[in-house]
């Protein structure tokens, strides 16, 4: 998004203050290649509420709601997240399913996620939906997301969790002095640092996705004759609403009263 840059501030200063977080395109990829899963997100929450998190990548972790707090820790191996995970739920190892982005640098996890005998989704893009996919694994059939991304994707995801419950952590991956640099003058003092999910996204959180390419959670623009259509859905920390809106978007000018 070249257009917008990190502490751009935006609105008319009459409301109350509060951070947003935006990927306007989250998958370029995927929209480039009419591929599923490609949406626009941002999360808002009060000033200083989301972690302001560099352009770096992030190792997480993530399930949904209705497991024990602790029961996943981003330290542990791939193997015993699963066996805990398994025992939480019921459900032997090889039931769970996990979903991984599909890149080179997770070959190690990929193989030590197979020798436990669960199944693995892997995706080109789009972990900001992966994350948010383990919220509801009856529907999308996943349980746990492990691998690295994006960092802001991180904190968008985090911030999605925290509507509709789940648990997640994150670490970013600073592994050059750059980086390093670059996060400490954003406020990370430790680069170390493990974040939970209410440490990336905290208070009342408000967050919105758009489809943008058709996708498991989301149905992509359609483009009419006469009419545009998209579907959005927000999540609201504060009640764990979660809301669908079909918007029907027509050219602006037609409807003017004169
Ligand atoms: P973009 O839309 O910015 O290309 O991000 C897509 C994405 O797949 C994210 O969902 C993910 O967090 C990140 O890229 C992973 O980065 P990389 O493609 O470098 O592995």
């Amino acid at each position: 998004a070249p257009m917008l840059f990190i502490g751009e501030k935006v609105g008319n200063k009459q409301g109350p203050k509060v951070h947003i977080a935006v990927d306007p395109l989250e998958g370029t990829t995927l929209c480039a290649k009419d591929m599923p899963g490609s949406i626009a997100v941002m999360a808002m929450a009060g000033a200083g509420s989301l972690l302001y998190a560099p352009d770096v990548y992030m190792d997480k972790i993530a399930i949904g709601p209705g497991y024990p707090q602790g029961v996943i820790d981003l330290d542990a191996s791939p193997a015993d997240n699963i066996a805990a995970l398994a025992k939480a739920k019921g459900v032997k190892p090889s039931e769970i399913s996990t979903l991984i982005m599909d890149r080179p640098r997770h070959a190690k996890l990929i193989e030590e996620v197979r020798k436990t005998g669960c199944s693995i989704r892997l995706i080109t893009d789009g972990d900001v939906a992966g994350v948010i996919f383990c919220t509801q694994p009856e529907k999308t059939g996943i349980d746990l997301y492990l691998g690295i991304g994006g960092a802001p994707e991180g904190v968008l995801a985090a911030a999605a969790l925290r509507c509709v419950g789940g648990q997640m952590q994150g670490r970013l991956i600073l592994d050059t002095e750059e980086k390093r640099k670059r996060a400490y003058g954003m406020g990370v003092t430790d680069p170390n640092k493990k974040y939970d999910m209410s440490e990336m996204a905290s208070g009342d959180v408000i967050v919105c996705a758009t489809g943008v390419t058709d996708g498991g959670l989301l149905s992509g623009v359609k483009f009419g004759k006469d009419v545009i259509e998209t579907e959005t859905i927000v999540y609201r920390s504060i009640t764990g609403t979660v809301r669908r809106i079909y918007g029907e978007h027509r050219e602006f000018s037609k409807f003017q009263l004169d």
